[in-house]
């Protein structure tokens, strides 16, 4: 056991359904990391209610109350900041990061993509790897650099896809398969595990 958590900070947009496998796994004692803020882009996000109902401490930022993206940024920095945030966690976050917030945080964001990257990034992933008729997609949990879905993986799970599965089950296997490897991935990170290499990410016994 270390002797502190690491305190993270989640980036929401949606359901916020990986915000609580975090938060599930940081209540239990799981991981030894504790949330410090959930900051949302869309007032309307479930993930808000899933923190209020956790007792978290939430901020909504919405894009279209600053006038630029640096503003926006400048802002989100400033809230992560204050609440003293060593690990950003985007879980949904539906923007694309920018300077700003990659060098107030370098090698200290971490994303969660439902796809085997580099396979399939971008939006629907799920989708994309149905349609294109691949057996095995499933998700990937990797640092965030400033091109999309791009940066060292730090790990990755595998999902079969079956000759009765559709887009909706896909995406409810692949969801699931997410619930683990993202805790998994902070626990690594809060145990001081991760080496980054070039772009590859040892994972330090
Ligand atoms: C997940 O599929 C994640 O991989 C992607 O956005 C979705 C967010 O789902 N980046 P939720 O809001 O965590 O339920």
């Amino acid at each position: 056991m270390s002797a502190r958590k690491l305190s993270i900070g989640v980036l929401v947009s949606g359901q916020g359904t990986n915000l609580q496998a975090i938060i599930d796994a940081t209540s239990s004692g799981k991981i030894d990391a504790s949330i410090k803020i959930v900051i949302s882009d869309n007032p309307n996000a479930y993930a808000l209610k899933r923190a209020e109902d956790s007792g978290l401490p939430s901020k909504v930022l919405k894009r279209s109350a600053f006038k630029t993206k640096v503003d926006f940024e400048e802002a989100a920095v400033g809230v992560l900041s204050e609440h003293g945030v060593e690990l950003v966690c985007l879980a949904g976050f539906m923007r694309i990061l920018g300077k700003t917030l990659l060098r107030a945080f370098p090698m200290r964001i971490i994303n969660i993509h439902p796809a085997l990257l580099p396979a399939f990034p971008g939006l629907n992933a799920q989708e994309q790897a149905f349609d294109y008729g691949v057996k095995v997609t499933g998700c990937t949990v990797h640092f965030v650099d400033e091109k999309t879905d791009h940066g060292p993986i730090i790990l990755q799970e595998a999902v079969t896809i079956l000759e009765e599965d559709t887009v909706a089950s896909l995406k409810a296997k692949i969801l699931k398969k997410e619930h683990e490897a993202y805790p998994k991935a902070i626990k690594l990170f809060a145990q001081g595990r991760l080496k980054i290499e070039n772009r590859r990410v040892c994972i330090m016994p």
